[in-house]
């Protein structure tokens, strides 16, 4: 880590299947607003918010990237530099579940981490607010803990959870950093 160089600027991405709640999960967080209306991402959006992990003010710069594969070849130079990566799965589809390992995979690739053994990840299952289910709590914990990630789940629709993934994130890039 380095200290005394100045505001500190985390990079934090998230990817994750089209239609998981990428978007919506952000905007909660950094907006505190939700629409049920469905706007893919195009490329990618990012904002930035000012928070405090351990004691100190840092700003993240939350990256939103197209989960639509006719925009993942922008993904290449979008991870360069990131600091966290959150995979994100929708906990009503398996599929979205099952391809968090491509997406992993994916990252580390393309991102060129230094030390891809030892980069943090994090899992959400976003859409907790839904009853049908088709991954369970257990499932992506057993995932998690194979994969050496911290797993965290949620709804951005009824804003349950929505914090704490992002601060455990602010924290993982903060010593990343
Ligand atoms: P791409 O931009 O295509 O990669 O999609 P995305 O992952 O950013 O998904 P987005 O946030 O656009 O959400 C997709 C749809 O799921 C929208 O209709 C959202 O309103 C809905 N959605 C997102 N989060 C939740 C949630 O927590 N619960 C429910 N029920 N629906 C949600």
């Amino acid at each position: 880590m380095s200290e005394g160089k100045g505001p500190v600027t985390l990079k934090i991405i998230l990817i994750g299947n089209s239609g998981v709640g990428k978007s919506s999960f952000m905007n909660r967080y950094v907006n505190h607003r939700f629409t049920s209306m469905y706007r893919a991402t195009i490329g990618t959006d990012f904002f930035s918010k000012t928070v405090s992990v351990d004691g100190e003010s840092v700003t993240l710069q939350i990256w939103d990237t197209a989960g639509t594969e006719r925009f993942q070849s922008l993904g290449t130079p979008l991870y360069r530099g990131a600091h966290c990566c959150m995979l994100v799965f929708d906990v009503t589809s398996k599929a979205s579940f099952l391809a968090l390992e491509g997406w992993k995979k994916e990252f580390l690739i393309q991102g060129e981490a230094e030390d891809p053994s030892h980069f943090p990840f994090i899992v959400l299952g976003n859409k907790t607010d839904l009853n049908d289910r088709e991954v369970s709590r257990r499932t992506a914990l057993q995932w998690c803990e194979d994969i050496g990630a911290e797993y965290f789940e949620g709804s951005a629709k009824d804003d349950i959870d929505v914090e704490k993934p992002f601060l455990r994130a602010a924290h993982s890039a903060l010593q990343q950093y």
